[in-house]
Order: structure tokens, then sequence, then C-alpha cells
């Protein structure tokens, strides 16, 4: 939710930041500005639309050559996405420039103060007020910037990293931050500050997560961290492990269908190291096994395809280990006063470890006394740091909003969790064979991406339909719901996920004849569901929807209710998930480009939400 970069170093800074923003355009893409200082003076451009508009405005309109730079990319939350609201802002005196990300929840009264003083405001923006405030702390005499954003962030209530330049200070950017990420880059005689380790990879791997409340000040030679009292804070260095090629579409289209291409190897990677002697091996989860075996319950909260994995870990967790699981929307979590103590674990699962939602949820459990695990799959963010316990998905840089190969991991990653919770409690399930069963979950998914080409054919086939219905029972219910987000958030078009069983209830009121069904089919060994599924379909078939079969190879009793089958290896229906989403994260993304919308931004959407 917005990009920021930040650079002071030798090399020309609108270019470092302009580079940087492109790498983070995935975070907003509703318009996009850039700062630097000549000559004494803020000198900035701002474009709403694409970071592609402020490209051709700099082309038309470059700023010299300078050293200092901050930019933004913004997904919009105060006033629209147009010009004046565009980042940086400028303080009235045009000697400070703000940019963003978050939202500045007492920015009302902050304004209200402002206009009795006669402060004139050019935007409807919250983050407006900083400038001004600024403006007026940097007023008093010697004061450092520093300080006065210490000072102003003192004020301030809500979320938000703050970056500024000011126009006295041309070698200085200062940053801060509250509740949204703010990573520091680490170079040779430049530095650099941004919302994600993607914006300055090609220059540096050593990077520092600033914590909560920490103010940052960036020169070329050196790095200053206080919190907001300005006491020297503690920071720890770590390494980026993945390099710049992940965060590149490397000859595909899209980074969305790059990044469903990578899924076998983000499945195998997220294993990695974790299985021994078909056994589950998790050294490094900070958890007394004592309270994995005292715990009586579990509740999973995430949001958006992360809850999908949520829905589908409750699924494996109770059959596996008969701890009582519940799984919770992050958004609807701590409003509900939900009953909580420590012997109920917490498990939040995000991608990106920045979603407010899911973080406010994470506080609120461990205020109460729960432990938090979290399943996360970006290193040092802050949903694992403020957790007990953290397992990463090893996924790699997910960068198309649409979630695909984070999903899949999240899905194996709980698995890894239940079979390491049955097997500390002492499990009398034949564990060793299930593990072999997701080990092979990897070469699973290649066959499925092999065999996917007459997938995208049906997008063409249903480009015009008005709605999509997608049903699955069991843990194909959750696949069923992520099938129809996809499509829902690439091609902009009504899809609905249901458990098949509910048709009856009240669904199966929308089916005319033409309408698209997806089903998703639990494995034919499964006996009992696999002849419910197929009562469903003939529901279905018998109001004149048109059936998408989503199958096992060997299923042959469903081939002749399928109007279009597609084919996934077997596996057991547990796993199955692992599979049968790969069909419909290729389905969304055919049907976006068959459509002609853009597959990696889709409109309206930011990669990571980060106000609630
Ligand atoms: O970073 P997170 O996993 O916490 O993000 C949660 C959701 O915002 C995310 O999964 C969203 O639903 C995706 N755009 C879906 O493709």
């Amino acid at each position: 939710m917005c990009g920021i970069v930040g650079y002071v170093g030798p090399q020309s800074a609108t270019k470092v930041v302009i580079d940087g923003l492109r790498r983070l355009e995935y975070r907003g893409y509703d318009s996009a500005g850039i700062a630097t200082i000549q000559d004494g003076l803020i000198t900035f451009r701002k474009r709403a639309g694409k970071l592609g508009i402020l490209e051709s405005e700099l082309e038309q309109n470059p700023l010299l050559n300078t050293h200092t730079a901050i930019g933004h990319t913004r997904w919009a939350t105060h006033g629209g996405p147009n010009d004046s609201n565009a980042h940086p802002h400028i303080s009235a005196d045009g000697k400070v420039a703000v940019i963003h990300n978050g939202i500045i929840e007492n920015f009302t009264e902050l304004k209200n103060e402002l206009l009795k003083s006669g402060v004139d405001f050019q935007s409807e923006t919250d983050t407006e007020v900083v400038a001004h405030l600024l403006s007026e702390a940097m007023n008093v005499k010697d004061a450092e910037l520093a300080d006065a954003l210490r000072s102003v962030c003192k004020r301030l209530r809500g979320a938000f990293t703050l970056v500024v330049v000011h126009a006295d200070h041309p070698d200085l950017v200062v940053g801060a931050r509250r509740n949204s990420p703010l990573v520091v880059g680490l170079g040779t005689a430049e530095n650099f500050l941004a919302s994600d380790v993607a914006a300055f990879i090609e220059h540096t791997r050593t990077a520092i997560e600033l914590g909560q409340d920490q103010v940052v000040e960036l020169r070329a030679d050196s790095v200053h961290v206080t919190d907001f009292d300005g006491n020297a804070a503690q920071t720890s260095q770590y390494e980026v492990t993945w390099d710049i090629q992940a965060a590149e579409k490397s000859g595909y289209d899209t980074f969305m269908l790059k990044e469903i291409n990578e899924q076998p190897k983000a499945v195998a990677d997220t294993l990695l190291g974790r299985i021994r002697d078909n056994h589950i091996v998790l050294d490094d989860l900070k958890f007394d096994l004592d309270v994995l075996k005292s715990i009586d319950k579990i509740i999973i909260t995430a949001c958006g395809t992360a809850y999908h994995a949520g829905l589908i870990a409750k699924y494996a967790i109770e059959h596996w280990t008969r701890i009582p699981c519940e799984v919770e929307l992050a958004s609807e979590f701590r409003y509900r006063d939900p009953v909580l103590n420590e012997k109920i674990l917490i498990i939040a699962i995000s991608q990106s470890g920045e979603t407010m939602d899911t973080l406010m949820a994470t506080r609120y459990a461990r205020e109460q006394g729960s432990k938090v695990l979290a399943i996360c799959n970006t290193q040092g963010s802050t949903i694992p740091r403020e957790s007990d316990a953290v397992i990463y998905t090893h996924a790699g840089p997910e960068i198309a909003v649409a979630s695909t190969k984070a999903f899949i991991t999240q899905v194996i990653t709980v698995y890894v969790f239940a079979l390491f919770l049955a097997q500390v409690r002492g499990s009398s399930m034949d564990i060793e064979a299930l593990v072999r069963e997701v080990s092979d979950m990897s070469a699973k998914v290649d066959v499925v991406l092999d065999t996917i080409e007459p997938v995208k054919q049906l997008a063409e086939q249903f480009k015009d339909a008005s709605s999509v219905l997608f049903i699955g029972r069991h843990v194909g219910f959750p696949v069923a719901l992520e099938g129809a987000l996809k499509l829902k958030e690439l091609a902009y078009m009504h899809a609905e996920g249901f458990a098949a069983g509910e048709l009856k209830h009240g669904p199966i009121a929308l089916i005319e004849p033409g309408v698209p069904v997806i089903v998703i089919v639990p494995p034919a060994k499964d006996s009992v569901l696999h002849e419910k599924i197929v009562s469903n379909i003939q529901e279905v078939r018998a109001r004149g929807a048109k059936t998408i079969i989503v199958a096992e190879e060997n299923d042959d009793i469903v081939e002749q209710f399928a109007d279009y089958l597609i084919r996934i290896p077997q596996c057991p229906t547990l796993l199955q998930p692992v599979v049968s989403v790969v069909p419909l994260q290729v389905f969304a993304a055919e049907m976006a480009t068959v459509k002609g919308y853009d597959v990696d931004q889709p409109r309206n959407l930011a990669k990571s939400v980060t106000v609630e």
C-alpha cells in the first residue's frame, strides 16, 4: 500500500528512485511522484496514473542531476487519484517534501488546527498535514530535521511510514515508521530507504528493517536510527537471500505467469531442510515443545488468499492432530471480542507480513495471552517480528498483486506444521507416509503446469459470461473460493465460490442455461465425497450450466458430466488443493489477458494492504 524510496549517494538520485519505484509499483499505482533538492529548493514532479506517466513527464520536464531524492507510488486512501493528491506533498514555504504510506487517523483535528493558523492546503490527503507541521517545527531556531520529524510523529495517530527531505539539508533523507514497513539498504558511500528491499536489491543486499516507532537519518556515509525520543536504537542487519532475477519477469509476459510457473520450485524450497527421514524437522521454530503439547485450540487468522490457505489448514490440522481449529478473517477478529487464552495458539498467515488487519489481530491475540505463530513469506517483516514464532514460506518475492506461489507455499507450510504438531503430540498416524505424500507435491504441480495449455482456451470461450461459479467440497471448497477471488480481482467478473452442498440452499437459483460452473472434484477413491459432488454436478447440468470439471487423471466417472475436463494428478484429498488451484490461477490470468486487463496490477488493488 504505497511504495516509498529514498536515496542519498553519488549516483543519479532520480534514476535510482525511479528504478526503485518500478519495483515497488505493485504496492500501488494510482499516482507517482519524486522530489529532489536543487540549488536550495525542493523540486518535484508528480502525476496521477502509473509510473510510466511520471516517467514521460520527466522526459519532457527533467529534474537536474542531484544526489538526494525521495519517490512515491500511491494507493489512494484520502483523496482521489489525481495530480494534487499525488505525493510528495510540499509545505507552504516550499522547503519540506513528504511522502507517506499509511493513514494518519487524527489528520482532521491537525488540519483544522493548521487551517486556523492560516495554512492553505493543496490536496485532500492526510499526508499534507505532516508537511506543514514539519515546516512549523523546522522554523524553530537551530532545528534539526530528525528532531522535527520525531516531534511531529509524536502528534500523529495511526499507521505511517514517512520519508522527508528539506531544502536546507540537500544531503539528508529522514524516515520514520509506525506500523508500516521501512527498510534501510546499506551501500558503499550511498544508502537507501524503501518500503521493500526489492527497490534497492540491484545496489545492495545488506538491509536493516526499522523497528516500531523509529526514526532514521540517512546520509551517503552514515545511517543513524533512534526512537521517537531521540535515543539511539538497536538495529540488526541482514542479507537479502534472493537476487535481482527473482524480482524480474525473466521472459514471461507477466509476473503472475512467472510466479505460477515458479510454484514447483517454491514448494520444493519451502520443504527444503524441513524433512529428514520422512519426519518433519522445524529446528528454527522458537516454541517450547511443551507449549505445542499443551494447546487445546488453534485459531487461524488471515486475509484474502491467505485466509483461503487458512481454511485448508483447518481440515488438515483437525484431521491430523484432532486439535479444534477455527479460521477467522483478520479484519473481523479483534472486533468481536473473541475468547482467547494461553491454551489457544493463533496462526497468522501473511505473504507480505505487513497486512494491517492481520497485524492488528496478531497484536490483539498476544495482548489476550495467546501465543502467535506467523506463517510468512517476507523476512524481517512486521507480523513475524511481533509473533512468538515464525515459519517462513520460501516462495521468493511475489510481485504480481494476485497471490499464487505464496498461496501454495502457505498451504504446504500448514501441512508441515500440522504434521509436526501431530509428531510432537505423539500421534499414532502413519506420519512417514503423509510426509512422503507432501514431498511429492512439487513434482505434481509440475505435471499440472505441463498440461495447462487447454485451460487457456477456456478463457476465450467464457469471456462474455456474466457470472462464473466455482464449487467444491471439503478442501475443494476453499479452492473454489480462491478460484473465484482470482477471477474477480484479475478479470473483474462476477464470480462466487460455494460449498457444493450449499447450492441447494440458495445459490442454485443463479444457474441458468450457459452459466459456467467450475467444479473441483475430490479424488475418486474418496468415494463418499466423490459421489456427493457427482450429484451436485448433475444438479447444475440439469439447469443448463456448462460444467468445467477439474478432476484426477484416473477419474472416468465424471467425464460424461463434463463440458470441459481439466486433469490433475492423483493425490490424497487433503493435499489436492496444491494441484487443483493451479488451473484456476491460469484461467483467471488468461481471462484478464483476453479481456485486455493488466494481469499484474489489477485496478483498485495493491499488493500489501497496510491500512485497516
Ligand atoms: O500479504 P498477505 O498475505 O497478508 O495479503 C493478504 C491479502 O491481501 C492477499 O492475499 C490478497 O487477497 C491477494 N491479492 C489475493 O490474490
